[in-house]
């Protein structure tokens, strides 16, 4: 047995620096800011790490290997018995009874909404999410809604979306965004009360729990990733889990061309199908999970801890009952503290040798596709545009070493101290 194959990826520094200057800012002078700027890598110092720490990694064993190339020697590479066991035991693994496997977790979106929402029906979506979540319900088509988001979870605000409802309002599409559940006990009383169903977006939230149940328990359905980011893989893929027997065997019809006979075309599908060889994948990834997540959790209570007292950053914080599992660990600069940009930050953060990445540089409201389409309306949403100014993600992976997470929080620690006002 190899060590495994883990592929590293190192996000590139997105953002646009501005070249550090020992008096950036009127308000941070004196001697001691002065030379603890100087001492950042981005301005000629020492690094705190001397290897690049990677904000993501990658991991395929053997055993992910071995078990697709059987598939492939098996010559039955399209929906067939692999499928059918990834879905029975990802099902098991969420707390859903039925799972219906997909091409990702953009047409995982697509499926649902092709039966829990109409043509010109409206969906309340966060603006503060991955593209997806909104676009996929215009490509239904209908109307995406946003609504803002709470500024310490980074999830759906109830409040905003309660403001933004329309008449034609059907569907509400929270995001458990970064790992972190919503509020599910306040979002299915908000359904209840206005008549909408649930479709809950979980590209990002694999094993997370809230009131101890794991998330697929809730809700019409629930969508996740596989994407190579996310906290399992199998390259690309996609899952819709439900308790709805009829849900599930619909969703099975329009994933595969609207056919329940063959070359019998019911309704309007599309090939959405996943390949056993990607399935195979999933299974042996899905056996890690448990452990990947606990990791994730693990390094996540470390970085809390080693960062709590440093001010002018602000910690994840978990929705109360949720059990976060982590994708991502999204800090918020406190810009009122801080004498530099969210963005002048992560650069000198990624000079340090800490990787980074934004999640996300823009909300939904300000996206070019929105603001140009006549039938969108795009509010302004506060909150959401503030997060895109001050959220930043430091690694948490399960593949880094005590150490690396320690370097983690020491550059953030050293970053946020050059810069504070
Ligand atoms: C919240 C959210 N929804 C949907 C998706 C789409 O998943 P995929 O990339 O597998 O299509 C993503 C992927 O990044 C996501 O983060």
């Amino acid at each position: 047995m190899n060590e495994g194959l883990t592929i590293l990826t190192m996000t590139p520094a997105s953002a646009s620096a501005a070249p550090v200057s020992p008096n950036a800012s009127p308000l941070d002078h004196g001697p001691d800011s002065v030379s603890r700027r100087s001492s950042l890598a981005v301005n000629g110092g020492t690094p705190v790490a001397s290897e690049a720490i990677p904000m993501i990694a990658v991991r395929i064993d053997d055993a992910e290997i071995d078990a697709a190339v059987r598939v492939m020697r098996s010559g039955r590479l399209v929906q067939g018995a692999v499928v059918k066991e990834f879905e029975a035991q990802f099902a098991a693994a969420t707390g859903a009874r039925f799972a219906v496997a997909c091409s990702n977790g953009t047409t995982a979106l697509q499926l649902a909404y092709q039966l829990l929402l109409e043509r010109d029906q409206s969906a309340l979506v966060p603006g503060w999410t991955f593209i997806a979540t909104a676009s996929m319900v215009r490509a239904r088509p209908a109307i995406p809604v946003f609504a803002d988001a709470l500024h310490d979870t980074c999830c759906i605000d109830l409040a905003s979306a309660e403001q933004q409802m329309r008449d034609s309002t059907r569907l509400i599409v929270p995001v458990h965004l970064y790992g972190n559940p919503v509020d599910i006990g306040g979002v299915q009383a908000f359904a209840a009360r206005h008549g909408l169903k649930v479709v809950y977006d979980a590209a990002q939230s694999h094993l997370a729990s809230y009131n101890g149940q794991p998330i697929g328990a809730y809700g019409d359905a629930v969508t996740y990733s596989f994407y190579p980011t996310k906290n399992m893989t199998t390259g690309e893929g996609g899952m819709v889990t439900t308790n709805d027997e009829a849900l599930a065997a619909e969703l099975r019809v329009v994933r595969d061309h609207g056919m329940r006979v063959r070359y019998l075309h019911e309704a309007l599908g599309f090939n959405y199908r996943m390949t056993d060889v990607f399935a195979a994948i999933g299974i042996e990834q899905l056996r890690h999970l448990p452990e990947w997540t606990a990791r994730r959790r693990a390094n996540a209570a470390r970085l809390d801890t080693l960062l709590r007292d440093v001010e002018g950053v602000h910690l994840p914080t978990t929705t109360p009952g949720g059990e976060h599992a982590y994708h991502l660990y999204t800090i918020r600069l406190d810009l009122d503290r801080l004498s530099c940009g969210r963005d002048t930050f992560a650069t000198a953060l990624a000079a340090e040798g800490c990787g980074y990445a934004l999640h996300y540089p823009r909300p939904l409201n300000r996206q070019p596709v929105f603001l140009n389409d006549p039938e969108i309306v795009c509010p302004p949403l506060p909150v959401a545009e503030r997060l895109a100014e001050e959220v930043l993600c430091i690694p948490v992976h399960p593949f880094l070493t005590d150490r690396q997470v320690e370097l983690v929080a020491e550059a953030v620690t050293k970053v946020a101290d050059a810069y504070r006002r």
